[in-house]
């Protein structure tokens, strides 16, 4: 987490800055910093809070004066949110100033042997070891330093460093942390994401671990760690700028939310082909298909659902065992891999620290892998065997949507693929899943256009205590993503169960007037789920029901229904999620949460 921005070029830096830190602030947002140089001293401006803080305090960047500068936006773990804490951190005299996103590790050890060589340290953060660190290696030479640094920290970073002796210079590096540097007309930039750089260039350098960048006002040259220039390709950023602006929605969640029938035909069309699926960047022959014996789908949050609802659909559809891990757990659990397994890494920012460490570890067993990815060129897109894209452009909002929706699709499209070179299904079979699956972005089109009653619904829950999500097989899946978008967003509680378990336990929690969401699309599991619903609303609670359009029966069991339009039973999550979403969406809005930045939460977690 953490956003990073770094400018040096013809125009005033901290206006820039400020304004790369907006597209960042998704990335952490309790205190930011900038550091410019004035001609004269390294000058420095934090405060606590949302990055306008910083803005209202520097009028926009304008009291700034300078043309180059690094900025940051914090999401803290070490420290509190305070101004000491926030970036830049500094050298004694801000001869040096650094912003870091990432965790050094060894940092205690690292400050106890500087504090015994007399550093002064001012914050509780690791970062701030780097600042002195650099100062006790400067020895005139910026590059040295650096290299010594990286040689004596461990863990995690990407770093935008200034040195008051080489005002002309912008130095930035990284290891497991993401970091991109632009090359721009007026002057070149770092950042931690593209969408800080878009406005101003779409020609970017992804720098590899342990490179370095040295940008001044003209160039911009590579070095690795035994300080030898290397030459690196750029490439060209395709993204529409306007993708990363609100273009006149309150929230980018709820603009995300209407780009969802466009990412999904965006995921889809490229692999299809006269009618068939083509998903070239597989790289997989039929037999390796047809030898897979185990499927392992890993990935965190969100990410993770789309891999429960696969689950269903790779087991059902193509007959292949299907495990589904939280990153966080499969790094650690030393997991069962064999020969011809497949593992799948599913993540919008192809950042997620635990997503990639559980990659490594699944490459480190020669296992073939397949990120299944949001952002081009982002670490995990670079790393895994293949890469297949969900094209669903810059997400900001931190609850995802649309690319949840793209890598449901993704996985649909992996999955009747797989079954027909499997021979489980028919081609007939594989022409109707088709067909659905392209009639998606029209429904999903239907079912946003009837927002105003699902916000009328929402007003009724703002005041909720406890909120429970139940259903059965798909279902429990779109619940999962049910529960966590609204706790996430409205700070109300809720779970996910899986409906025919709720009388082990949870059942207990139902009171009288308790709301409980429960997703009935399955129809082999319909009457089944319908009885659950019927035992919760004995016990006093108000049962909404999503199910599909046709099954008026359940309207004798619940209290309020939302209809679907009909799809494969393999495809429900995609359309049920839409008016979950949409619920959650207004029930914060009408709780006055800051729904696009909620609190605590960072889009892309970078750390473990
Ligand atoms: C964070 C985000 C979630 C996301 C998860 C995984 O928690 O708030 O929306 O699902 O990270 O992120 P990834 O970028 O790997 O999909």
């Amino acid at each position: 987490m953490c956003g990073i921005v770094g400018y040096i070029g013809a125009s005033q830096a901290a206006p820039i800055l400020l304004d790369g830190l907006g597209k960042l602030e998704y990335r952490g947002y309790d205190s930011a910093g900038i550091a410019v140089f004035d001609g004269e001293e390294i000058q420095l401006k934090k405060a606590t809070g949302r990055l306008k803080v910083l803005s209202e305090l520097t009028h926009d960047g304008a009291t700034m004066p300078g043309t180059a500068g690094i900025g940051h936006t914090r999401w803290a773990t070490h420290g509190s949110p305070s101004d000491t804490n926030a970036h830049p951190h500094c050298s004694k005299g801000n001869g040096i100033a650094v912003v870091h996103n990432g965790i050094i590790e060894n940092y205690l050890k690292v400050k106890k042997k500087l504090t015994n060589k007399g550093y002064e340290f001012l914050s509780e953060t690791d970062t701030e070891v780097i600042a002195h660190l650099l100062d006790y290696y400067y020895k005139g030479d910026p590059l040295e330093a650096i290299i010594k640094v990286l040689h004596r920290v461990e863990g995690s970073y990407a770093l935008g460093i200034m040195f008051k002796d080489h005002p002309d210079q912008i130095y930035a590096v990284r290891k497991d942390s993401p970091l991109i540097v632009g090359k721009g007309e007026e002057g070149n930039l770092i950042a931690s994401d593209v969408p800080a750089v878009l406005k101003y260039t779409r020609d970017v350098y992804f720098i590899q671990n342990e490179e370095i960048a040295l940008l001044t006002r003209e160039h911009i040259t590579f070095f690795n760690m035994d300080c030898e220039e290397i030459a690196k390709e750029s490439v060209t950023i395709e993204w529409d700028i306007n993708a990363a602006e609100k273009g006149g929605y309150e929230h980018f969640m709820l603009k995300e939310m209407y780009e969802q029938p466009a990412t999904v035909r965006d995921t889809l069309n490229p692999r299809l082909k006269k009618g068939k699926i083509v998903i070239e960047e597989l790289g997989m022959t039929p037999e390796e298909i047809q030898n897979i014996r185990k499927i392992h789908i890993v990935a965190c949050g969100s990410a993770y659902h789309t891999g429960v609802t696969a689950k269903y659909v790779f087991e059902g559809m193509a007959r292949i065992p299907v495990e589904v891990d939280l990153a966080s757990e499969f790094r650690y659990r030393n997991p069962i891999l064999e020969e011809w397994d497949l593992v799948l890494i599913i993540s919008q920012s192809g950042e997620t620290a635990d997503s990639l460490a559980a990659l490594r570890e699944a490459k480190s067993r020669g296992v073939k892998t397949l990120g299944i990815v949001n952002v081009v060129g982002s670490s995990i897109a670079r790393e895994a065997d293949k890469v297949m894209y969900t094209w669903a452009g810059p997400e900001i909002a931190v609850a995802t949507t649309k690319a949840y929706s793209a890598q449901l699709i993704a996985q649909y499209l992996l999955a009747i693929h797989f079954a027909q070179v499997r021979g489980t299904i028919t081609e007939k079979e594989a022409g109707s899943l088709l067909n659905d699956l392209k009639r998606l972005p029209d429904q999903i089109e239907l079912l946003l256009a009837n927002k105003g009653k699902i916000q009328k619904f929402a007003n009724r829950y703002i005041a909720a205590r406890d909120v429970f999500f139940i259903g059965r097989g798909v279902d429990y899946a779109i619940s999962l993503e049910g529960s966590l978008k609204l706790k996430e967003i409205s700070y109300i509680h809720s779970e996910a169960y899986a409906a025919g378990e709720l009388k082990h336990g949870t059942i207990s929690l139902i009171e009288e007037g308790t709301l409980v969401a429960a997703v009935a699309t399955q129809e082999d599991l319909y009457k089944k789920t319908i009885s659950n619903i019927l035992e919760v609303r004995t016990r006093g609670a108000f049962v909404l029901a999503v199910t599909n359009e046709g099954n008026t029966e359940i309207e004798k069991a619940a209290d309020y229904v939302i209809y679907l339009p009909q799809t494969s039973s393999y495809f429900t999550n995609s359309l049920a999620i839409i008016p979950l979403q949409l619920f959650s969406y207004y029930v914060a809005v009408g709780r006055g949460c800051d729904v696009d930045k909620p609190r605590n939460l960072a889009k892309s977690v970078t750390v473990e």
